[in-house]
């Protein structure tokens, strides 16, 4: 079985302003189903996981209320806080060093972000029990790939490599299994340049976010790779957090490591990571994203949002905008530079 550890310390500056420091956007509900991010993340891994017990959060500090009121019924042995963020390779390293002493070093141990859509929850579920059977079997580091669609450059790129093998699947019934590929070579948020030759290849994929492996694999791998944070760790535990290096653990892992895997994916997923991952979902039919009452005249291609459900917003005569209302903040900007919000934010950090 897998034990399942959530990310949920980021800052989802990209969703401001409805995402706040105090509120990121994992904590909000941006899909229409009701549920936090965070809470569809929880929903979806506690059927594989069968009960509360067997799921873990990783948070900062400041968000861990947050936590515990929207997951109540997860133990609170089960939350592991730090006491700043430092990126995803410390709150990986210091999970997985504490589910190891919990659970030994053959635990396998998978971490989740809260800032997905998932479209066929079975089809995960049946993907997670192979790429669980492969960590189980081999010295692997398991990364979900996804076929990409255009040459984004907010995500990892995976080169698939020699077949490996394949897992799940079930001899009783017609379902085949998944083949599993080592990985060439990684590659997080490449330029747009680098971005288009690897789509013109055809051997890339997405990096979902998602990782399976056994504790101990992937505690051996950050020795090599990653000392400058698994080091302090182990040896001061989580009071030495706020002096960690502050990376992700795709540069501080999985573009060093040679023990990475992939099994390529297709249940159906979008990672909502700025205003233009709404517009997708509009677009697909599944969810029912709630929007402000909206006037427009000659206008298209707009995504209107208001935390208020009476707020009327009129426009005339515009073209790929996006304007979001919240308290008494609007920010309107054009759809291709939803990515640079994360600059403005800093700005106005700087100068309040
Ligand atoms: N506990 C904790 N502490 N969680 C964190 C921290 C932290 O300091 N920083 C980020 N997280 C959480 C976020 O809340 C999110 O759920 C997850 O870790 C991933 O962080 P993001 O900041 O959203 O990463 P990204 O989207 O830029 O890139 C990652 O995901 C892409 C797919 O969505 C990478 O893994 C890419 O390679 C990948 O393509
Ligand atoms: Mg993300």
């Amino acid at each position: 079985s897998l034990i399942p550890v959530i990310l949920a310390g980021g800052k989802g500056e990209r969703f401001w302003p409805l995402s706040r420091r105090s509120r990121p956007k994992q904590f909000l509900s941006l899909d229409g189903s009701g549920k936090s991010l965070l809470q569809s993340t929880a929903d979806r891994l506690l059927t594989m996981a069968g009960s509360w017990d067997a799921v873990w959060v990783v948070t900062a500090a400041h968000l861990a209320d947050l936590v515990r009121e929207q997951l109540p019924q997860m133990p609170e042995s089960n939350l592991l806080i730090e006491p700043e963020g430092r990126d995803t390779a410390p709150a990986v390293a210091w999970s997985t060093l504490e589910i190891a002493r919990r659970h030994g070093n053959d635990a396998v141990v998978g971490f989740f972000p809260a800032d997905h859509w998932i479209a066929d929850e079975a089809a995960f579920c049946a993907t997670l029990a192979a790429a669980a059977e492969l960590a189980m079997k081999e010295s692997a580091i398991v990364t979900l790939g996804i076929a990409p669609t255009y040459p984004a450059t907010g995500y990892g790129y995976i080169q698939q490599g020699e077949k490996q093998g394949v897992y799940g699947g079930d001899a009783a019934t017609p379902e085949p299994g998944f083949a599993a590929y080592r990985v060439d070579r990684f590659t997080e948020k490449p330029d747009r340049a680098t971005a288009e030759e690897f789509l013109a290849t055809g051997k890339f994929s997405w990096n979902s976010g998602m990782f399976v492996f056994r504790a101990g694999v992937t505690l051996d791998q950050l020795r090599i790779h990653a000392s400058e944070i698994l080091t302090p760790l182990e040896e001061s535990g989580v009071a030495i957090y706020p002096s960690l290096p502050k990376k992700s653990i795709d540069y501080a892992l999985m573009e060093k490591t040679q023990q990475a895997y992939v099994l390529p994916v297709s249940f159906g997923w979008d990672d909502l990571g700025d205003w233009n991952a709404i517009d997708r979902l509009m677009q697909s039919d599944k969810p029912n994203v709630e929007l402000a009452t909206h006037v427009g005249l000659n206008t298209s291609g707009a995504l209107l949002y208001a935390s208020d459900p009476e707020e009327v917003i009129v426009t005339l005569g515009l073209e790929d905008v996006v304007v979001v209302r919240d308290g008494k903040v609007t920010l309107i900007v054009k759809k291709d530079r939803t990515q640079d919000i994360k600059q403005v934010l800093k700005e106005i950090q700087a100068n309040p």
